[in-house]
């Protein structure tokens, strides 16, 4: 999808952080914006400033990712008002901080329904448009966590994890339909994501946070270039990279680190 110019773009989580700046980006590129989230009060706040900013008006969709219904309606009426879409970025998402020993079971619904089957429930809605129109992209927010191992992120992690299956196997099941995948893994971005997620605020605080304006833009530059996997940051790359080449020393080295975090935690 080399140029976004004129084409239909479904983001969703575009209420707040990532999704928000995805959503300025892709305006500023010329593309016609779907936002949705739950939050509709947002998405209008959203749509008025990309409007003000000259670009073409979104269209604001509230919808809840982990409700089939509610993704199977918004499909309906990107299909019905603007002929389908040609990217859907897959970036609503949430986290969970705790020991999964102790996290209640509504926490672990709500992470598979927002992460997991949300992701695949508006790829199976917005997936037959594309392949329809004989193009496509599908843009995944996943994370350094859909790789990498953390204590007290167990749920995220597993959530995540699978995110990264399934667009590995779309970039092989769809190569030869010209539909593209991208897949993102953000380390720390600065965003709402820790304040709901329940993190401690000085969880993290020595690591490098990238701001949601920065990780935006190179998401919608990898789209452009037709990349398939980016991980922004070099920590994230780095670790990536010791896990896959040096896989029994790196799982020594991460249960060193997170035996200190967790000690840290409990206040020994
Ligand atoms: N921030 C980080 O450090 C970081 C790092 C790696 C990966 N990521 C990933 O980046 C993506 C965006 O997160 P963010 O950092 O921008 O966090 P954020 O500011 O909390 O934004 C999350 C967005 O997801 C939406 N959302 C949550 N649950 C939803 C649901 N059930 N249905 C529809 N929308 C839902 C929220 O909107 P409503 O509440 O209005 O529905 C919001 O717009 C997530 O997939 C996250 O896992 C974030």
């Amino acid at each position: 999808m080399p140029q976004l110019k004129d084409l239909v773009v479904v983001v969703t989580g575009a209420s707040s952080g990532l999704g928000w700046h995805l959503a300025c980006g892709l305006a500023r590129r010329g593309a016609r914006v779907v936002l949705s989230a739950r939050r509709r009060q947002r998405l209008e706040e959203l749509a008025a400033q990309i409007i003000l900013a000259g670009g073409s008006p979104p269209m604001v969709m509230p919808a809840d990712v982990g409700d089939w219904n509610q993704v199977v309606e918004l499909g309906r009426q990107v299909e019905a008002e603007w002929g389908g879409a040609q990217v859907l970025i897959n970036n609503a998402g949430r986290g969970a901080y705790g020991l999964l020993a102790e996290l209640p079971a509504g926490t672990i619904d709500e992470l598979v329904e927002t992460n997991l089957l949300g992701t695949l429930y508006c790829t199976r809605v917005f997936l037959p448009q594309m392949l329809r129109q004989g193009r496509g992209h599908l843009v995944f927010v996943s994370s350094v966590l859909g790789e990498l191992p953390a204590a007290e992120h167990a749920l995220y992690c597993a959530t995540k994890f699978a995110v990264n299956g399934l667009a590995e196997s779309l970039d092989a099941e769809l190569q030869s339909t010209g539909i593209r995948v991208t897949l993102v893994e953000p380390g720390l971005v600065e965003t709402e994501f820790a304040q709901v997620s329940g993190r401690p605020a000085g969880r993290f605080s020595r690591l490098p946070a990238k701001s949601a304006a920065e990780v935006a833009e190179r998401i919608l530059g990898a789209v452009e270039r037709d990349q398939f996997r980016l991980v922004p940051d070099l920590l994230g790359q780095v670790g990536i990279c010791f896990k896959r080449h040096l896989p029994r020393t790196a799982r020594l080295f991460f249960r060193a680190v997170f035996r200190r975090l967790l000690r840290k935690s409990q206040g020994n």
